[in-house]
């Protein structure tokens, strides 16, 4: 494990943004997507500038200078009650065996419903059962180290330690693809960065952890995915809207030949 730079930190501010000190790294990464909209990959779309050490970043979803907090959340009366537990254990943990030691395991409380585990013709389970075959267990593990919430994990003997990526400390704001278009997703902070809560509590730091930039997330600040199904239905609605536009648009256009 690369050693944080112990500079970094992020801070939380009451029923305000992320106050990021230290000079943390800040990058934008989207989702590479099948044609069946899955998540395969990550793809980094390189660094935003960051004009100081010190910068802030939204939290509510509402800023018109994104990431950036334009302090809006002023305006707006953003309520950024901070109700995720900061440590573990975190409950639940669904282990699933391959027949050479490969041993992954979702901590269910941590997922925020990224998609990379369950794609159209198979998922993180049955690649795990299956993972004799190198293929699989070459996919098996990607997955798990695609996941940005860190609620998947992965020992590659059983009882062995768990094997966490080596990645980056660095922020990336992140875009997800959804069957009606690309969506803003939460900061996905790696590399083990210390979080502190509003009230000076710390989290324990983890190597992948993923924040909430709608500012809906019922366990905030970290993101539990309710950012999806709500941007999601936004943009099934203007798809809708422009669909009925056309149709009008149209049905305006015979009416006008039938008349001439
Ligand atoms: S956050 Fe991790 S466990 Fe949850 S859906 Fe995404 S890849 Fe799967
Ligand atoms: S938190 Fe300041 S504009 Fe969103």
């Amino acid at each position: 494990m690369t050693e944080p730079n112990p500079n970094f930190k992020i801070e939380v501010v009451r029923d305000g943004p992320y106050r990021v000190r230290g000079g943390v790294p800040l990058r934008k990464m989207s989702q590479v997507c099948t044609n069946k909209g899955e998540p395969v990959d990550w793809k980094d779309h390189g660094a935003y500038e960051t004009k100081q050490d010190s910068y802030i970043l939204c939290r509510c979803g509402q800023t018109n200078n994104a990431p950036f907090c334009d302090g809006r959340h002023v305006e707006t009366g953003f309520v950024g009650d901070e109700t995720a537990v900061t440590s573990g254990p975190w409950g639940r943990k669904l282990s699933y065996y391959g027949p050479d030691g490969l041993t992954v395991s979702k901590i269910v409380r941590l997922c925020m419903n990224s998609g990379f585990c369950v794609l159209v013709d198979t998922d993180f389970i049955e690649l795990t059962e299956e993972s004799g075959d190198p293929v699989k267990k070459a996919r098996a593990i990607k997955m798990v180290e695609d996941c940005p919430s860190g609620s998947l994990v992965y020992q590659t003997e059983r009882d062995g330690p768990e094997v966490e990526p080596d990645l980056p400390a660095q922020i990336a704001d992140t875009f997800e693809c959804t069957s009606y278009g690309e969506i803003q997703g939460p900061l996905w902070v790696t590399g083990y960065i210390p979080i502190e809560r509003s009230d000076k509590a710390p989290f324990t730091p983890r190597n992948r952890v993923t924040l909430c930039t709608c500012g809906h997330s019922r366990i905030k600040p970290l993101c539990d995915g309710t950012h999806r199904p709500l941007y999601e239905h936004r943009l099934r609605a203007e798809a809708r809207k422009k669909q009925i536009e056309a149709l009008r648009k149209a049905s305006q256009d015979d009416n006008s030949q039938n008349l001439g």
